[in-house]
């Protein structure tokens, strides 16, 4: 393997004793970047998924401007359905629109496992572009959504506040709701496989949608599968799993293979590492929302979420997607704040 200049994310996860935590921001690769903006307004979202130039571009744009010690390769979870031959629109103003959504037995028989070389070349076409790109300055990270969180937008067929479509077609239609799930497992393996084989330096699944299950449907609808996951990667590549509203799991996930796990900002620093016992790397949690308080504050507070988690075993990260409407010198702020911090 190649060696990666920066590589304190890399040794984050594996629980090595640095000098300072790595920093990295979820959805950093995104939309409160005005370069961002101006490529979005020439190219349509898919578009700029499926050009390697533009993926690549977008990419490497928040490691050059804001200075994150991770670059997350620009793509969406949702490329996974289209590869299974379910329709994905990305609306303006709307988000994910799927205007033929799962709602029958018949309907998940039509999803297939598609061969991803085939159907999802480009994304390994622009990951090969980046890592050129990145000439090995910082590590890649590749992503997918869990299965449940891809089964929430095929079922309900656009964002949603409670997801009620999705958990009915669950509780109405168990079987073929898990038929459902294993087709985007198996498909969302096979999908990271090829990131790896490609160069990706690590994975993270996003179960943003996790949380909308009550701790025992989790366990048959979620994380069963992301296990799944996990055990099909481990051997070959540092995996994060990231389950919004997921503290009640914490203690399980710690235990299944997996190199960290994502906190949201409504768990503490402290109940997060008690309910790991202490083993394991976390990432988080500062709340979004938090980077449009005036700078200082940002630095004061980034700083006690590091003295909380430690600087050890812990990748400093935001809770959830950066927001649209953060100010680029806000982001920087966060960032500059762990990068510059001293341990007491
Ligand atoms: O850091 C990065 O930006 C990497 C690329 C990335 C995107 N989406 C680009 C994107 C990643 C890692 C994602 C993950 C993703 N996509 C998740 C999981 C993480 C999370 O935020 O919970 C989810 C649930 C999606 C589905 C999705 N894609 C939604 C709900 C939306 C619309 C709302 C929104 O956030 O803007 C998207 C569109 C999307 N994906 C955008 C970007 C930059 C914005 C749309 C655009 O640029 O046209």
């Amino acid at each position: 393997m190649t060696m990666i200049k920066n590589d304190l994310f890399l040794r984050a996860l594996k629980g090595e004793t640095v000098e300072r935590p790595p920093v990295w921001m979820m959805r950093q690769a995104g939309r409160y970047l005005p370069d961002f903006m101006k490529i979005k307004e020439k190219y349509d979202f898919f578009t700029r998924c499926r050009t390697p130039e533009l993926a690549t571009e977008i990419t490497v744009m928040p490691i050059r401007q804001v200075g994150t010690d991770a670059a997350i390769l620009f793509s969406d979870i949702l490329v996974v359905p289209q590869a299974m031959n379910i329709e994905v629109e990305m609306k303006p103003g709307v988000g994910p629109w799927l205007p033929n959504p799962i709602r029958s037995a018949q309907d998940v028989k039509d999803a297939v496992v598609p061969n991803v070389y085939e159907e999802l070349g480009y994304v390994y076409n622009a990951i090969k572009m980046t890592k050129k790109e990145l000439d090995n300055e910082v590590p890649l990270i590749g992503f997918a959504g869990s299965p449940w969180t891809i089964f929430c937008y095929c079922v309900q067929g656009q964002g949603s506040k409670n997801f009620d479509k999705a958990k009915q077609f669950c509780f109405s239609n168990p079987v073929a709701a898990h038929e459902l799930l294993q087709k985007i497992t198996d498909t969302t393996i096979a999908y990271l496989k090829g990131k790896v084989e490609v160069g990706v330096d690590a994975v993270q699944v996003f179960d943003s949608w996790g949380g909308m299950l009550s701790p025992e449907d989790y366990q048959h609808f979620s994380w069963k599968y992301i296990q799944q996951i996990i055990d099909a990667l481990k051997d070959d590549i540092p995996v994060i799993a990231f389950g919004k509203g997921c503290w009640f799991a914490l203690e399980q996930m710690s235990q299944s293979g997996v190199s960290a796990l994502g906190v949201d900002w409504t768990c503490s620093p402290e109940n997060a590492r008690k309910f790991t016992n202490n083993s394991i790397t976390l990432q988080g949690n500062f709340d979004p929302s938090r980077l449009l308080s005036p700078i200082p504050e940002i630095e004061r507070m980034t700083i006690e979420m590091i003295d909380r988690f430690g600087k050890d075993k812990y990748i400093a990260n935001l809770g959830h997607g950066i927001l649209p409407n953060i100010p680029v010198d806000h982001a920087k702020a966060f960032v500059n704040a762990v990068k510059n911090y001293k341990a007491k």
